[in-house]
Parts: structure tokens; C-alpha cells; sequence
């Protein structure tokens, strides 16, 4: 089971699992007529439109062993007053109902709602639906007193309001594992060097004082202080930092927010940041003060086949509201990555 984000393409799947889920799951729960109703050509252009949407609507789509969609999520900012985020949908084919795509679509929810700056979230479940309540309850949310009568084909229908915190713990729960990544850990020395390579190429001359912004486990911060730069890494996980600072005791460390960094304007002569912007709710008010920083801003991102982060065309977008612009080279070297990469990834430098 994979998860990813929907593109267009997905339209017809996710309008022939929207209304199919519907007709199962909610038969005897909502009129039949309402149900005999749903429109699977109707529900696709519905999708089209939704999905053709700039910015791109939060939609993450599971898929079997096979590559065939089995059921999708969508998230966003809550649409009641006091609602912070919301899971607006969540739906897996009955056939797959047990089989952990439910689990891995609510996890990727959860990780978009929180790199969206959400602390909390809520979600709507038909009070008579005690299956996908178990779900949730058993995913962490609970019913928190809120309800609604909602109308289905002219019949009063009880709706239950579900809540839970979603806030910072996602990057808690990775660091332990975070290296195991070749390119998180540097652990291979073709790989750490690669990366050796490619920072001293585009760091000024040492010692160069530099701040890494979203430092997580350290690793590209204790590479360039070992080329004798002076090194500040910044990250808002106190899990992370502790990676980073088992790694190089000495390193000065801290927790704050990236999006707005504790240090006075003009600090630094290069700000440094990898696989952060797409994590931050603005990136352009980010960016913003990113810029205001350093003299040189140094970004590394990339759009993974995850379907998680920036384009480079989507960061220049970015870059040019702020009168910015850049030089982009693309990061196709497997070195880097000690292994091949077909998903784009991409060094960006202001000029
Ligand atoms: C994908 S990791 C990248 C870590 C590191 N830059 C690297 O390339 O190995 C993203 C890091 O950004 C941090 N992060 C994400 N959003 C943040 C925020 N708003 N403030 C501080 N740190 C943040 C996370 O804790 C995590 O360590």
C-alpha cells in the first residue's frame, strides 16, 4: 500500500470510490433514495474542478500493491468556527476496509494537517455509523460534544463532531529512524562526500558564518562545520536536535520556528535550508525572512514521489513575488542520494 497526493488524473478514481464507498457503507444509514441519486460522471467533474484548483487541494490518494486507487483523504483548515483543521473526507473501497489503508491515508492526513500549521483537527461521522467511529476512536480522535442534523434527500440526519491534536509530534516520531535515510545520515562516505562536494561549491569561502534552518538530525550543518565554517542550527523538534547534538556535542543548537527564526536581520552570511519550505505553512512570508537573514540563501528541495513537497518552477513562482531570483541546479546525481532518483530534486541559490 502506497500514499500519495491526487493529481488530476485521479478524477474518475476518486468520484467511482466516493460514490461507491457511499453506496455500501452507508446503505441503511442514509435514504436510499439519496444513494440511488449519486452520480459517478457528476462526482468525476466535481473531482476535475477540485483537483485542477491552485493551490492544489490537500487530496492523498492510497493505492493497492497493483497501483490501483483504493481510497483517499482530503484535508483542510476546519470550516466551523473553532475548528482549526479538518479531515473533510476519508474513504477506502469496502473490499480494502481492515487491510491498513484507512491507517496509512488518516497518517498522511495528519502529517499534511500539521505541516500545514494545524495544532488541532476535527472531522464529521454519521452518529449511526459505529464502524468508521471505532476507526477513529482507535485512531485517537474523540467525540468532543458537537453534532449537527444534516439533510439527505429530505430526511434529518445526526452528524457527530470528532476532534483530536495533530500539533508537532510528526518530526518528534521520525527522528529516531531519520537517518536511516542515505541521504539524512550521511552514513556512506560516497554519499557524505557527495554532499561535501556539492555544499563547498556553493558555500563562500571558510569561515563563512551559517545558519541551518529546519537542521533536523544536524547532519548538513556538522559537514560544513567540519569545513571550517561557523554553524548555527535552528529546528523546532527537540527530538531532532538531540540527534544532532549526539553527533557533534559542540555545535550551537536551537529549538525555535523556522518560520520565524530568533535571530536579528543580516546575521549570517549564508542561510541554509534543505527539505524545509514545503513543510512550512507560508512559505513566502517564510522565504521572506529567510532573505532578511543572510546574504545568500542556499535551498534544497525537491516535489518526492510521495507527492510531498515544492517544484522548482513552484519555488521560482515563490522567489519572484518577492522580486528574488535564482539559479536552480537539478540534483539527479545518485551520489547524493545513494541511489537513483527519477522525482525532482533541485539546489536553488538567490543571485
Ligand atoms: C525533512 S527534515 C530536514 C532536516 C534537515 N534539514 C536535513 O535535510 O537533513 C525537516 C526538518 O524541519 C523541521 N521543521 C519543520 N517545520 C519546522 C518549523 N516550523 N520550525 C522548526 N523546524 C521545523 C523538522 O523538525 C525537521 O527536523
Amino acid at each position: 500500500m502506497t500514499v500519495r497526493r491526487a493529481t488530476e488524473h485521479d478524477a474518475a478514481a476518486l468520484a467511482a470510490i466516493h460514490v461507491g464507498t457511499w453506496q455500501a457503507a452507508y446503505r441503511g444509514q442514509l435514504p436510499q433514495a439519496h444513494l440511488d441519486a449519486l452520480d459517478v460522471q457528476e462526482r468525476r467533474q466535481q473531482w476535475l474542478a477540485s483537483l485542477r484548483r491552485r493551490p492544489a487541494p490537500a487530496v492523498y490518494v492510497a493505492e493497492d500493491d497493483a497501483g490501483a486507487p483504493v481510497g483517499f483523504v482530503v484535508t483542510g483548515p476546519g470550516r466551523d468556527p473553532g475548528a482549526d483543521g479538518e479531515v473533510m473526507a476519508i474513504y477506502v473501497r469496502p473490499e480494502h476496509w481492515g487491510r491498513g489503508a484507512g491507517r496509512d491515508l488518516m497518517a498522511a492526513a495528519l502529517d499534511r494537517l500539521r505541516a500545514d500549521g494545524h495544532a488541532e483537527a476535527v472531522l464529521w461521522v454519521l452518529a449511526s455509523n459505529e464502524r468508521a467511529r471505532r476507526f477513529y476512536e482507535a485512531a485517537g480522535w474523540h467525540a468532543d460534544g458537537g453534532s449537527r442534523i444534516e439533510d439527505f434527500a429530505g430526511v434529518p440526519i445526526e452528524e457527530l463532531r470528532y476532534r483530536r491534536t495533530v500539533a508537532n509530534s510528526v518530526w518528534d516520531e521520525h527522528a529516531a529512524t531519520f537517518d536511516d535515510e542515505p541521504d539524512h545520515g550521511l552514513r556512506d562516505p560516497s554519499v557524505r562526500r557527495a554532499w561535501s562536494r556539492l555544499l563547498a561549491s556553493v558555500l563562500p569561502p571558510a569561515p563563512a558564518s551559517i545558519v541551518d534552518l529546519g537542521c533536523g538530525t544536524g547532519s548538513l550543518s556538522v559537514l560544513a562545520a567540519g569545513q571550517g565554517h561557523r554553524v548555527v542550527g535552528l529546528d523546532g523538534s527537540a527530538a531532532m536536535l538531540r540527534r544532532a547534538r549526539g553527533k557533534q556535542p559542540d555545535l550551537p543548537l536551537v529549538r525555535g520556528d523556522v518560520s520565524r527564526p530568533p535571530f536579528a536581520p543580516g546575521s549570517f552570511d549564508v542561510v541554509l535550508v534543505r527539505h524545509v519550505l514545503w513543510a512550512v505553512p507560508d512559505p513566502a512570508a517564510t522565504l521572506a525572512r529567510w532573505f532578511e537573514l543572510g546574504r545568500r540563501l542556499v535551498l534544497i528541495e525537491g516535489r518526492w514521489s510521495t507527492g510531498a513537497g515544492l517544484t522548482a518552477a513552484e519555488c521560482t513562482a515563490l522567489l519572484r513575488r518577492l522580486g528574488r531570483s535564482a539559479q536552480v541546479r537539478p540534483l539527479t546525481d545518485a551520489a547524493l542520494w545513494g541511489k537513483p532518483v527519477t522525482d525532482e530534486r533541485y539546489l536553488l541559490v538567490d543571485s
